[in-house]
């Protein structure tokens, strides 16, 4: 048996005035953070975090991205800040990174996420591990009780309107290679940015998804989907379509509907606590098991 906490879509920010930003996508970011996202996401159920964390423990931190609101040096630093505190309290955490954490195409092409989050390699002797979220867009890690955590990065630098997706053919590649190293009798937690389900406008969605979606169809050991950007908390048992789990634990900052997940993994079963940010507090509002299908 295992736990872990699933979060994402932070969207830490900092609003800047330099120059600088005239001459990339930021000025739009800044712009949108003054007048709508500074509103509605907030610091305060973030950090109070922490505390839920240190009563209710877990094994694992799953972060889906959208750590920043424009990639800025300073948002990273927060977002450090606060991760630094909960793995304190021996919580393991995993990142992937999101359209804003790939914002301005500075960003991307320094690959300023991955200078404050590269997941440590457990395991440096497997092959899979040649892997890296950074320079393959897949990653692999190996949990308790046979499963492996493995990452995809579907992100980059758009244009100004634009926060899709991308699963390229060579992330494809480099997914069904990964794929092929982990032992068969072993199970899969997949976790991306944008969800594999072509329903967000044609703005948001990640191009590509049909076929991210047949090969998790393709693969019994994908047991759970985890991602965001979508910002609405979503536990879609799609096991009976010979698909996973699905879990969207909504963005984790939003100051009226913010929400997470706790799941407890069984042999045989899930159970997931729904936490949502209620009064100024963390509160579980639902409680759901499921059982796992073979
Ligand atoms: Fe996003």
């Amino acid at each position: 048996m295992f736990r872990f906490i699933h979060i994402s879509d932070l969207h830490l920010s900092k609003i800047s005035f330099g120059l600088s930003q005239f001459f990339s996508k930021r000025w739009i970011g800044t712009l949108n953070l003054i007048f709508s996202r500074k509103k509605k996401f907030h610091p305060k159920p973030l950090f109070s975090l922490i505390d839920v964390f240190a009563k209710k423990k877990a094994d694992y931190l799953i972060v889906t991205g959208d750590l920043t609101s424009t990639s800025m040096k300073e948002e990273f630093q927060m977002a450090n800040d606060l991760f630094t505190s909960i793995e304190d309290l021996g919580i393991k955490c995993y990142f992937l990174p999101g359209n804003h954490d790939h914002y301005t195409k500075g960003s991307y092409r320094t690959r300023r996420f991955y200078n404050f989050f590269s997941n440590p390699i457990e395991h440096p002797d497997l092959i899979i591990s040649k892997y890296t979220l950074r320079h393959h867009c897949v990653e692999a890690h190996l949990l308790k009780d046979n499963f492996w955590l493995v990452m995809l990065d579907t992100a980059k630098a758009t244009s100004l309107l634009s926060s899709r997706g991308y699963f390229t053919k060579e992330i494809e590649h480099n997914l069904l290679s990964l794929l092929a190293l982990i032992p068969k009798e072993d199970k899969i937690l997949l976790a991306n940015h944008f969800p594999f389900a072509q329903q967000e406008s044609i703005r948001k969605i990640l191009v590509g998804g049909k076929r991210l979606q047949q090969i998790i169809k393709d693969n019994d050991q994908i047991k759970f989907y985890l991602h965001g950007h979508t910002h609405r908390h979503c536990l879609a048992d799609l096991q009976p379509n010979s698909l996973p789990i699905v879990l969207d634990s909504g963005s984790s900052a939003h100051n009226q509907i913010g929400s997470f997940n706790y799941v407890t993994v069984e042999k045989n079963h899930i159970e997931v606590d729904i936490y949502k940010w209620q009064k100024e507090n963390w509160q579980v509002e639902s409680q759901k098991r499921i059982d796992l299908i073979k």
